[in-house]
Order: C-alpha cells, then sequence, then structure tokens
C-alpha cells in the first residue's frame, strides 16, 4: 500500500492515528483531509509537520465533486475514515449538522472510494472508524458484541450508525473490502474540552463549577487514545474485508467516581488541600436520551488480532492531567473564539 488517506486527522483520535502511521510507516504517503472544524486543531501535529511522507489537505467530506478530485488525483490505496461532528450535546442542538458531515460526508467518500477502484479490490481497504454508541445503552450488566443490533439513541450514534449501515451496504452490494471498528471512549492528550474529562480538567484548574449530568450514574469503558490507534493500525493491516471489531478498555467507571479521581489527582498536582475540588461537584439537567453505560466485550480482537489495552488507567489518566496542565496554551488556543459561545449556550440554563 502506498497513498493513505486519513479524514479528520487534524482532531482528537485521528491526530494520534496519523502521526503513529507517518512515524511507522515512511514508506507510506499519509494525507490528512480534514476541514478544520472547532475540533480540528494543526498543532495537535505540529511534532511531525515537514515529514516527507505526510501531507495535511484542508477540505470538507461534504463537498461530493472535492472529494471525487481527491480521489482521482491521489488513487489512495487505503481510506481510513475519522473525521465526524463527534460531541454528543451538539448533535442535540444542532441534529442536520451530522447527517451532512457525519452520514453524506461518509458516503461520499464511499461513492469516491468506488468509482476510483472500480471492482480492483486487490490491496484496496475503506476503514470506518465508529463508536460503541451506535448499539444503545445497556443495563448494570451485560456489554456489546459485534452481534449485538444496532439501537442508536442521540443523533450523533443514529448518524454514526446510519454511515455503518452505507459501509457495510458497499462490501454486501459491491465487494468493496471495508471494515468497521467501534470503540468505547477514548482519552488522553488533544481531546478537545467539550468532552467530559479534558472540560473537567480545565473547569477544576480555573474553579468553574464542573457540570454533573443527572445523578452522574452514568457507566463508561475509558481507553488511552494511543492504545485505540494502536487497534486501528492493526485492523487497518490485518482484518479481513467485510469485518468488524469492537475495541474497548475493560476499564468502566460511573461518572461521578471518575470525577472524584480526577479531582483527587488535579488537587495533589495543583497543590490544594486534598479533596478542595469536590465542591466544584454541580449536577445539572440530564442530557436528553442519555445512555445509561455502554461496555465492550473484546474478545473477538482479543482472539483473532492480538490487540489488548497497554495502558493501565492509573497511568494513563495521570499522564492525561499532566499533559492538559503542561499545555496550557494548547487549551487557551482551543478555548477562546467559538467555544466562549458554546459554553454558554450548552450550560448556562442547565
Ligand atoms: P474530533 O471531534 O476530535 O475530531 C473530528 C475531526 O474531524 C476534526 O479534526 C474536524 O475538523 C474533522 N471534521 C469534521 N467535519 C469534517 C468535514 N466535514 N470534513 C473534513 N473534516 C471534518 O473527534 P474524535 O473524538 O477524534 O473522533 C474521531 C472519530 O472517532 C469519529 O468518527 C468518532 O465518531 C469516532 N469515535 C470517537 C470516540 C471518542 O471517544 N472520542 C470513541 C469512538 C469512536
Ligand atoms: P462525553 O465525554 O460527552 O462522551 P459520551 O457522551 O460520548 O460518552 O461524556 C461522557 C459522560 O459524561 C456522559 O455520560 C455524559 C457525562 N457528562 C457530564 O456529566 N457533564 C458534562 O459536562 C459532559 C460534557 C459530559
Amino acid at each position: 500500500m502506498k497513498n493513505i488517506l486519513i479524514t479528520g486527522g487534524a482532531g482528537f483520535i485521528g491526530s494520534h492515528v496519523v502521526r503513529r502511521f507517518v512515524n511507522k510507516y515512511p514508506h507510506y504517503e499519509i494525507y490528512n483531509l480534514d476541514k478544520l472544524t472547532y475540533a480540528g486543531n494543526l498543532e495537535n501535529l505540529s511534532d511531525i509537520d515537514g515529514k516527507p511522507n505526510y501531507h495535511f489537505i484542508k477540505g470538507d467530506i461534504e463537498d461530493q465533486n472535492f472529494i471525487m478530485e481527491l480521489f482521482q488525483k491521489y488513487q489512495f490505496d487505503g481510506v481510513i475514515h475519522l473525521a465526524a461532528e463527534s460531541h454528543v450535546d451538539r448533535s442535540i442542538t444542532n441534529p442536520m449538522q451530522f447527517i451532512h458531515t457525519n452520514v453524506l460526508g461518509t458516503a461520499h467518500l464511499l461513492n469516491a472510494a468506488r468509482a476510483i477502484w472500480n471492482g480492483n479490490w486487490e490491496g484496496k481497504k475503506y476503514y470506518q472508524i465508529s463508536t460503541d454508541e451506535v448499539y444503545g445503552a445497556l443495563g448494570d450488566t451485560g456489554s456489546f458484541k459485534e452481534t449485538t443490533p444496532y439501537n442508536p439513541h442521540s443523533p450523533y450514534s443514529a448518524a454514526k450508525a446510519s454511515a455503518d449501515h452505507f459501509v457495510r451496504a458497499y462490501h454486501d452490494t459491491y465487494g468493496m473490502p471495508t471494515v468497521i471498528s467501534n470503540c468505547s471512549n477514548n482519552y488522553g492528550p488533544n481531546q478537545f474540552p467539550e468532552k467530559l474529562i479534558p472540560l473537567f480538567i480545565n473547569n477544576i484548574k480555573n474553579n468553574k463549577p464542573l457540570p454533573v449530568y443527572g445523578q452522574g450514574i452514568n457507566v463508561r469503558d475509558w481507553l488511552y487514545v494511543e492504545d485505540h490507534a494502536a487497534a486501528i493500525d492493526l485492523i487497518f493491516h490485518k482484518a479481513k474485508p467485510g469485518e468488524t471489531y469492537n475495541i474497548g478498555g475493560n476499564n468502566e467507571w460511573r461518572n461521578i467516581d471518575l470525577i472524584k479521581k480526577l479531582i483527587e489527582i488535579m488537587d495533589r498536582k495543583l497543590g490544594r488541600p486534598e479533596g478542595e475540588s469536590l465542591k466544584l461537584i454541580t449536577y445539572v439537567t440530564d442530557r436528553a436520551g442519555h445512555d445509561l453505560r455502554y461496555a465492550i466485550d473484546p474478545t473477538k480482537i482479543k482472539n483473532e488480532l492480538g490487540w489488548e489495552p497497554t495502558v493501565k488507567f492509573d497511568e494513563g489518566f495521570e499522564k492525561t492531567v499532566d499533559w492538559y496542565l503542561a499545555n496550557e496554551e494548547w487549551f487557551n488556543h482551543v478555548t477562546s473564539g467559538e467555544y466562549v459561545e458554546y459554553y454558554k449556550k450548552m450550560y448556562e440554563n442547565r
């Protein structure tokens, strides 16, 4: 394989995937296509800027003609599709944007790949990065398997689910060599501070209220972002066409317990008395349609591809906090401008 298109590479997970591929595979040409929405930030990749096998292209997956021309020009052998609108709360206030980006954007990529590859599937792969949220919500027990039926509840997860269905349809109908993976919640450096962990790190640091939705009893399974990037690397190279893999951290936390652990770490690192920041916890109106619990059964990827998480949560969480505290400038850049408006709209009257 030679020319690899990675979409959404300036975002949180995409930047870790791009960095891994550029450094590990110098014989690949890596094309990072990103629109640079509020969530895309080239600072995330400043360390690989200038590498001879790395190319950034600013562009929109919603632009059908542009995408077709791009595929004609670079004749990609592989596509790893991460570009998406990714935040559930934004999908509740603006569902149409999620349909445009996540559904139509995916369809444009599939159509361009189908046109350019034109039935010559040898050495080609289209890889869709999806989420465990498409499976819906679990009760207190059980976990999502690859065979669990899709049952999305938010406009975000419904749009991701819809895109995944198109990917499977292009495999089943045209024989396109597609793969899909569904991952649990990622944490680590470079995550935009609208998501729970970086938002709360920023608020604790600035002594701002910590808006806990509902009673804080929702459960998420957290995986260190570099472990996700390693799984993506493996699946891209080893998965057979038509396959699906679930990726998870075996690491379930109730939100309120995770928040208390974060407070403990932050107070220690900021030199505050133990428990000082607990007073910032503020219970607010629950998220509409808030999924109670996600959990992944990672047996298939472990047995078939030998993947397991390598970063222990205690270690990964400390490392994550250290990164955000050390990168104040990054925080300041991404929390200026649009972020201020977003924050007001999302939290002012909650
Ligand atoms: P993110 O919001 O941090 O990054 C998304 C990137 O896509 C940004 O760089 C943005 O500029 C780009 N983008 C958005 N619209 C675009 C468009 N129209 N054209 C081109 N680029 C566009 O998201 P993330 O958290 O890194 O998630 C990446 C992918 O992984 C998404 O598909 C998401 O559904 C999936 N995923 C995320 C998680 C998680 O915990 N964050 C878990 C499982 C799966
Ligand atoms: P989030 O990081 O948005 O990821 P997702 O909704 O994709 O799982 O949220 C993680 C959990 O934290 C989720 O149960 C919602 C909750 N949450 C809050 O309680 N307060 C907040 O301000 C945010 C952003 C999330």
